[in-house]
């Protein structure tokens, strides 16, 4: 802990901070404003731990964080949440939540109470629990429900087999390949790619699949980019592609861009996928999507849709090395035609990454991509035959790049 004098100007300054956040509050921000709000508080609150603690302290803070997830996931896995009532002033006991699972009362009340220690779920008196509003979240499937599942199984699973990884696979590279992935040696599952592996169950795709829709708040599909000037070039061309989202997903992006921009039609959209994900797209005919053209395909081979007006692609970049980056922008840098534009939306990092890109970086390293500055993602998309036309950052970390085919090197 710094000495009181300097503790006592932090404490000050995080006050005057959170009195100015209060303030922004009342007043009103839009959707993206509270989003960042929000962003400014979460990371008040953690620095404030991480100024306060001491060297002693710092293991007792990072200890519950673990033991919080392994619990969310274990009752995600036996079903637990949803065996708890959700009605207003219902509760359950441990006793009578282990008998629906079939389970010992101890071994469930001991997992439960980190739960309800870290507020995950509340304490209803004396051995009896009830729902919070996060608890709720978890008992259906919704994205943060999947999204709790991929971080534990994708990100954890990683994170604690990487002493061993490197020990067997050196120090001397980065990961850089997207078939020898930290992912597949933790899953025993070398030579499949983190999509192979997330996708090798219809319940683990339904699970990534839902997941991808769980941060989009942390990247709006176009924030302040305005596509509007699609529809009005798109009318002198009827015959013309406006929109291929590429790696797109369940749609939620093309959703929300379908939606931003008013006069875009679905029929002249195109949503692309590998084929196993564009199959449960189709199956699940959603009504935001009616119209849109759904295809299957691989990325880092021919691209199918040629000359569209606009090639759209959200974290698909950052899941690859360099080197794989430009063999998967390759075919559709080659399917573009001199008006057609890419936008690349990601989340570029600064030189001093915040924790959460810091974290994401390393979530990245795990299946062999990573993030990158606008530098470097000027850069790369260079190298790819691609000029940067502009990049347009929102207010929560996102941007949008806007390329170009850079006839200078066709
Ligand atoms: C990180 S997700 C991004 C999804 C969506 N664009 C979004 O931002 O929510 C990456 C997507 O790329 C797809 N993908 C992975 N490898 C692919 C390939 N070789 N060809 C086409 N799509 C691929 C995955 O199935 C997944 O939907």
């Amino acid at each position: 802990m710094p000495p009181i004098s300097v503790l006592a100007d932090y404490l000050l300054s995080v006050a005057r901070s959170l009195s100015g956040a209060a303030e922004g509050l009342r007043i009103g921000f839009n959707k993206e404003g509270t989003v960042a709000t929000r962003q400014h508080l979460l990371r008040l609150a953690t620095d404030l731990i991480d100024y306060v603690a001491r060297p002693e302290d710092k293991l007792m803070v990072w200890l519950p964080v673990l033991a919080h997830l392994t619990a969310i996931r274990l009752f995600i896995k036996w079903g637990a949440f949803e065996k708890i009532p959700t009605a207003e002033g219902t509760s359950t006991s441990f006793r009578e939540l282990a008998a629906e699972l079939k389970a010992d009362r101890a071994l469930i009340a001991r997992v439960g109470r980190v739960l309800v220690a870290n507020g995950t779920l509340a304490r209803a008196g004396d051995d009896r629990i009830t729902h919070t509003v996060f608890s709720k979240t978890l008992a259906t499937e919704t994205p943060i429900w999947a999204m709790a599942q991929v971080g534990f199984d994708n990100g954890l699973t990683s994170f604690s087999a990487m002493p061993k990884y490197f020990e067997q696979h050196g120090i001397d590279n980065e990961p850089n390949d997207r078939f020898q992935t930290i992912l597949s040696f933790a899953e025993g599952a070398m030579g499949s790619t983190a999509w192979a592996i997330n996708h090798s169950s219809p319940e683990r795709l339904k699970v990534i699949m839902l997941a991808m829709a769980s941060i989009d708040e942390y990247l709006p599909a176009l924030g302040s980019y305005d596509l509007g000037w699609v529809v009005r070039e798109g009318g002198r061309l009827p015959e013309q592609t406006l929109v291929v989202d590429v790696g797109a997903g369940g749609g939620q992006t093309l959703k929300k861009i379908l939606k931003a921009t008013p006069g875009l039609d679905p029929m002249r959209c195109v949503l692309e996928d590998l084929p196993e994900v564009v199959a449960v797209v189709e199956g699940q005919k959603d009504a935001e999507l009616v119209g849109v053209k759904m295809v299957g395909m691989d990325f880092f081979k021919e691209q199918p849709i040629k000359g569209a007006l606009v090639y759209y692609m959200r974290r698909c970049l950052h899941d690859y090395s360099d080197d794989e980056c430009l063999a998967m922008l390759k075919p559709t840098v080659a399917a573009m035609s001199n008006d057609s534009r890419l936008l690349v939306v990601e989340m570029p990092v600064g030189t001093q990454p915040t924790r959460l890109q810091a974290s994401m970086d390393l979530m990245m390293m795990a299946i062999s991509g990573k993030e990158r500055t606008m530098d470097e993602y000027r850069e790369l998309l260079g190298k790819a035959g691609l000029v940067v036309i502009e990049a347009v950052p929102n207010t929560v970390g996102g941007t949008v790049i806007e390329c170009a085919v850079d006839n200078r090197a066709r």
